[in-house]
């Protein structure tokens, strides 16, 4: 069965209009170097430096003077998100004005103030020198412009993004493009619960994008696990219901199966999908309160299916999101080495009322770990022998629409960011 094309567009990452590569669009090939080659990797290096990357959520810093540390490994960044005393959030180089040192070695607290380990210099949460110790021996130090190297930082519905590029001029918003019409107003902070897992893993992090970016997978990897929550009769290879190509970036509603049944011999998983929302499998019960979840947002589900099981929106170059009825959950994908990323997940469900319902979002976050280290194990695996040379290229099917539209973005802005850089020489 052929699936419907989604509409294609062109998108901008801040370098002027591009078009998603035509031949991987047309045929979903693409040359598997992308995943190996260093070169491609120097092309994506480039591109981190000087597009929007989500690094954190409003709500991790919700007092003036919170702050929290995110690294940016493949440009060597270290990066301090601070909320001010007018409730700003400022991003700063989290390295210090006398000689270099870095200045923050945890990676979150309050209070809003930055002393140097080294010598003590002090910064405040604006960025600006306040303090240096034994000041008559720095005669030459001007202080006001000693303060921490500002990163651009802006936000969309509570989610922090930065550019790295100090000379980009490209607004949040027109990176985000069409998305910003797609979603607003979605009640991301219904659900203020929230855990917190990650791992390095031994493959290029577009490879781990993937495996998060289509659902074909599902019934042979995960037969242990999720397969059967959705693969159902009506849709037994688990085909996204719905496509979008949002510019750069990407959406698709994934199903679940509507005749999933509780086994009476797994009691553990009865007991707590009976006392929370899932996340893999949606409850499609009465909602209390409609309009403070999501399922109550139009723009979510969008096609009113009822095998709905959630939304995923997929953002260049490396954030994923899901929205489902038990909450959301996010993964970003830090590129480290070409065949080495960073991975992290941050599940937010709705505040645990009682003990039940704690043990079963604890159940929840378990079944989710270990489903993705089915998928984390996996990646090892296809890295390692894509390194031997005897496979020219990869093919993506219809239903893998989601990784096709990502190579082709991909393809693009890389060949961008080589023209740019023979075009610098
Ligand atoms: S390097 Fe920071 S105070 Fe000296
Ligand atoms: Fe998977």
């Amino acid at each position: 069965m052929g699936m419907e094309q989604p509409v294609l567009r062109s998108f901008d990452l801040g370098t002027g209009p591009l078009t998603p590569d035509a031949f991987i669009m047309e045929t979903g090939q693409v040359d598997l170097s992308v995943y190996t080659s260093q070169e491609r990797f120097e092309a994506e290096r480039e591109i981190f430096g000087r597009v929007w990357l989500n690094v954190a959520e409003t709500a991790e810093i919700p007092n003036p003077g919170d702050w929290v540390v995110r690294d940016v490994k493949v440009r060597s960044s270290s990066i301090i998100l601070v909320r001010g005393k007018d409730m700003e959030i400022r991003a700063f180089h989290n390295i210090c004005s006398h000689r270099g040192m870095k200045l923050v070695w945890d990676d979150k607290g309050r209070g809003g103030r930055f002393s140097c380990p080294y010598h003590a210099w002090m910064f405040d949460s604006a960025g600006d020198l306040v303090n240096i110790p034994d000041e008559g021996c720095f005669p030459h130090v001007d202080k006001k412009a000693s303060g921490l190297s500002p990163v651009r930082c802006e936000t969309w519905e509570g989610m922090i993004f930065i550019n790295l590029d100090a000379q980009g001029t490209q607004p949040l918003m027109e990176f985000l493009g069409p998305l910003t019409e797609r979603l607003k107003n979605v009640p991301f902070g219904s659900y203020p619960y929230t855990a917190r897992v990650g791992s390095m893993i031994d493959a290029n992090w577009k490879l781990a994008i993937e495996a998060q970016c289509e659902a074909y997978h599902v019934r042979a990897l995960h037969s242990r696990t999720v397969s059967k929550m959705l693969s159902s009769k009506e849709n037994p290879y688990v085909h996204p219901l719905h496509v979008e190509f949002l510019g750069a970036h990407r959406m698709n509603s994934v199903p679940r199966n509507p005749d999933y049944e509780l086994s009476p011999e797994k009691l553990v998983q009865a007991f707590s999908f009976m006392n929370a929302q899932q996340m893999v499998i949606a409850d499609t019960g009465a909602q209390e309160k409609p309009e403070e979840t999501f399922a109550g947002h139009n723009d979510v589900n969008p096609i009113r299916s009822n095998l709905w099981g959630n939304d995923q929106y997929v953002l260049y170059p490396h954030f994923i999101f899901h929205l489902s009825l038990g909450g959301w959950w996010l993964h970003r994908f830090w590129p480290i080495a070409a065949d080495k990323c960073y991975w992290e997940a941050v599940y937010h469900f709705e505040q645990p009322q009682s003990l039940r319902n704690q043990f079963a979002v604890q159940y929840s976050l378990a079944l989710n770990r270990d489903t993705l280290m089915e998928d984390n194990l996996a990646l090892v695996q296809q890295q390692e022998v894509m390194q031997s040379g005897a496979k020219k290229i990869v093919q993506f099917g219809e239903q893998e629409a989601l990784c096709k539209h990502l190579a082709a973005v991909s393809e693009a802005a890389a060949n961008d960011a080589e023209a740019a850089r023979i075009a610098a020489e």
